[in-house]
């Protein structure tokens, strides 16, 4: 069997020098093949006593998978929730290594899977955990906000853990309580957020490679082309793009945005993430019209346009390798710095049970 070239994708460190991280893609079945490979799947789920938990962002044949066998297909706050309420012994996500590891903190005694433990995060990469760890050193005062987007040790330092769906809402929180924030790592993220709060925030500097990639003068011409499509965007895009949204929230927020705008009668959209989420769009809102959002296209800046490469790496063939055993796909965290780590998470999601009343940010 061919094995597929990585990609190499440039991100920007911290510090901003060039990083270069690896995505292979995926052996994919050909639809002859996936009757059988989904129904090995479904079996070996069962047989091990386990759940799929995957981001809207992987490829449709999971995300129906999960759907179709009791697990979920949500954003990251509702993955971690989800993960940690289920019984069943085994956590499989097909997501990137932060969601892993967030369902192996949260959960140590079971046994959690990902399809390719590679599979990282530009936000993660961009944030190694010493000098993090020395910026917090040199600001005793800020109390410390991080985007779930960070490896283990990364949240061992922090005081809260967020997603988009909720980092609004607590650091609006942690402002109103006078507290001043240091806040890691997604910039435009972190820039979104102080201008909805008003908080006063320290900034790590970092960036999503997908959604740095969409571009306001582009998205303004194809506005003009579609005057009747709402415009919905992920806040780790740039504030240029952020600007000219009808609706701006984490991908359950979009879709759930979408929906609001369908009731009113409203049937074209135009999405500013990655456009693995418009499978569960149209599945929710058929006869619809999704739009990506536009980038400056291969060739130009973008590496991987509105997909992200790393999300991509999960796949049926890898997913039942993982089920069937094999070796290098249980996700390990260190017991002492999973305890560390597991403080800021646990508080995000008491913080969610009390004020985001639905709390159900996901589909089962
Ligand atoms: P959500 O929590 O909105 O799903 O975001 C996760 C992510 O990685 C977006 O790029
Ligand atoms: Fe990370 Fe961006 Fe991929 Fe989300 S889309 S996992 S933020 S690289």
């Amino acid at each position: 069997m061919a094995v597929a070239t990585p990609i190499q994708i440039r991100f920007e460190r911290f510090n901003g020098e060039l990083g270069i991280a690896p995505a292979t893609p995926p052996r994919h079945p050909s639809e002859a093949d996936k009757p059988a490979l989904l129904a090995r799947a479904k079996q070996l789920l069962k047989d091990r006593d386990a759940v799929l938990v995957a981001h809207y962002y992987v490829h449709p044949d999971l995300q129906d998978l999960a759907q179709s066998t009791g697990g979920t297909v949500s954003d990251s706050l509702e993955m971690a929730r989800f993960g940690h309420e289920h019984p069943a012994k085994t956590i499989v996500v097909a997501g990137v290594r932060f969601m892993g590891e967030t369902a192996k903190i949260l959960n140590p005694e079971k046994t959690v899977l990902m399809p390719d433990l590679a599979a990282e995060c530009s936000l993660d990469l961009a944030t190694p955990a010493e000098p993090f760890s020395r910026f917090c050193d040199e600001h005793p005062d800020r109390v410390v906000v991080v985007y779930a987007n960070t490896s283990a040790a990364v949240k061992a330092r922090a005081d809260w853990m967020v997603t988009s769906s909720i980092a609004e809402k607590i650091v609006g929180y942690l402002h109103r309580q006078g507290r001043k924030i240091l806040w890691a790592p997604d910039k435009h993220l972190g820039a979104y957020v102080q201008k909805v709060t008003g908080a006063d925030m320290l900034m790590w500097n970092a960036a999503c490679v997908v959604h740095d990639e969409f571009k306001a003068q582009q998205l303004e011409e194809l506005k003009a082309l579609h005057p009747q499509a709402k415009v919905l965007v992920h806040p780790e895009s740039p504030e240029g793009v952020i600007r000219l949204a009808d609706a701006v929230g984490s991908t359950t927020g979009i879709i759930q945005a979408a929906e609001r705008f369908a009731a009113q009668g409203f049937r074209e959209f135009v999405v500013a993430t990655d456009g693995g989420i418009i499978h569960q769009m149209r599945k929710r809102l058929p006869g619809a019209t999704f739009i990506e959002a536009p980038t400056a296209g291969k060739g130009a800046t973008c590496q991987s346009c509105a997909h992200c490469p790393w999300m991509a790496m999960n796949g049926l063939y890898n997913l039942i390798d993982t089920l069937e055993g094999a070796k290098g796909h249980e996700v390990l965290v260190d017991p002492a710095i999973g305890r560390r780590a597991k403080v800021p998470i646990e508080r995000m999601l008491e913080f969610a049970k009390k004020v985001l009343p639905t709390f159900t940010g996901g589909e089962a």
